[in-house]
């Protein structure tokens, strides 16, 4: 999709991030787009505006009056200048600043002034990330329609893993790209995901479970969400942070929790995603205190777990959609179609256990999606968001699509 004509304000305040903005501004300028840069002065001490003056090939600002030049720069002009403002990576600070009013730089007049869409993606540590002061002022922030691009889960500068990276500039592209050549072919849908994996519990304090980060799950959810769907998700317990404003959220342990929520809602639902990991087996009698240890070895009994998928693949309605995602380490296309079948999917999306930088965890996915034609697509090595984009294109080609 181009973004030809555009005209883009980039803002680019203090964080280690800071060196992604240049890659961010050579995307948008390949897409066609012309960028404005302003960075705040703690940006300076990260990246060099010459590095960024290059890539966009026009000055950039940091400074109300330019001393080089003499010329005034003004932050009205600036604001009314762009079509969308995008602050990335935004620190706390200056974030803190956008959600008060606080008017003391070049960046923080032209966001006060910028009659356009606003963009943020902020950057910070994941203590910082999730502190109440942090969470108050991005939900103010959004209650001026401003969109938060949501920081990505990983390894951060701090050496600490979590949720606090901006996102990756591909990732950021591909929102503008949407926000400009946006897509509600889902508007007045209902779908329902489930994610995570599933917990089932061996006494009060052991569980079984598996590595599900639910991540997928939760790409598709902001795809559908973004493509103007209802999004209803019953998730399993994980690490990463949903927005409950964007979406009915339905938070569940084990398996047959998971099916109960998923029971109660499948009736109107239009389309449902099952990207859950759900434990196949539970233990068969939960101990009511913690086994103790002994000197002898010990098993434990499993039952059989209810196949949430295949249950409400049973009472399938006329139109409703039904996707399935199989998981495996040997055979997999022939498993994969086999559940195709017997689950009554209309479409089965294959991610391989195995393959690197695939399933479990990561941010990236290489899937096969097979159809009940016999038709098949593969995504390659991609990012989950860009799977999930490419999911709900196929929904769209699946013959009871209305
Ligand atoms: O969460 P991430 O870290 O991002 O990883 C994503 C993922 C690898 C978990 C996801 O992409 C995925 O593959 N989810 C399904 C994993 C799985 O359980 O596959 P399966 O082959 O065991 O199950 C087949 C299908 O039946 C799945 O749609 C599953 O949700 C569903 N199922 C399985 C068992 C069960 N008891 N109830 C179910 O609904």
């Amino acid at each position: 999709m181009s973004l030809q004509g555009k005209r883009i304000l980039l803002g680019v305040t203090g964080s280690i991030a800071a060196y992604k903005s240049a890659h961010l501004t050579r995307l948008l300028i390949k897409s066609g787009a012309e960028v404005q840069l302003i960075m705040s002065a703690s940006a300076l001490d990260f990246i060099t505006p010459l590095t960024l003056t290059t890539l966009s090939k026009r000055p950039v600002y940091s400074d109300f009056f330019d001393k080089k030049s003499g010329e005034w720069n003004n932050h009205v002009e600036l604001g009314l200048w762009a079509d969308l403002f995008i602050v990335a990576p935004l620190s706390a600070n200056t974030l803190a600043k956008f959600a008060n009013g606080l008017c003391d730089n070049l960046l923080s007049a032209t966001y006060l002034s910028a009659r356009c869409p606003v963009m943020l993606a902020p950057a910070m540590d994941l203590d910082m990330y999730q502190h109440p002061a942090v969470r108050d002022n991005l939900r103010k922030a959004q209650s001026f329609g401003n969109i938060l691009l949501d920081a990505e889960s990983g390894e951060l500068a701090s050496g600490l893993v979590g949720q606090g990276r901006m996102m990756e500039p591909e990732h950021i592209l591909m929102q503008i790209e949407r926000f400009f050549h946006h897509k509600a072919d889902f508007k007045g849908k209902k779908v329902m995901i489930t994610l995570g994996p599933t917990q089932e519990a061996i006494d009060p304090v052991r569980f079984i479970s598996n590595h599900s980060s639910g991540k997928m799950g939760l790409a598709l959810a902001n795809s559908f969400k973004s493509r103007g769907a209802e999004v209803y998700l019953i998730s399993g317990p994980i690490s990463i942070a949903i927005d409950s404003a964007d979406f009915y959220l339905t938070q569940v342990k084990s398996a047959s929790e998971m099916y109960q929520a998923a029971e109660a809602i499948h009736g109107s639902m239009d389309i449902c995603v099952f990207a859950a990991a759900v434990a196949d087996y539970a233990p068969a009698k939960i101990a009511e205190e913690k086994i103790k240890k002994d000197d002898s070895e010990m098993s434990i009994q499993l039952k059989k777990n209810v196949d949430i998928a295949f249950e409400l693949g049973k009472i399938k309605k006329l139109g409703q959609i039904h996707v399935g995602f199989a998981l495996e380490t040997t055979n997999e296309e022939a498993y994969a179609k086999a559940k195709l079948d017997k689950k009554n999917f209309d479409m089965i999306v294959l991610n391989s256990a195995t393959e690197k930088g695939a399933g479990f965890q990561h941010d990236t996915n290489s899937v096969r999606i097979f159809r009940p034609d016999g038709k098949s697509l593969d995504s390659g090595l991609v990012s989950k968001v860009q799977v999930a984009e490419l999911i709900l294109d196929e929904i769209k080609n699946i013959p009871v699509w209305i």
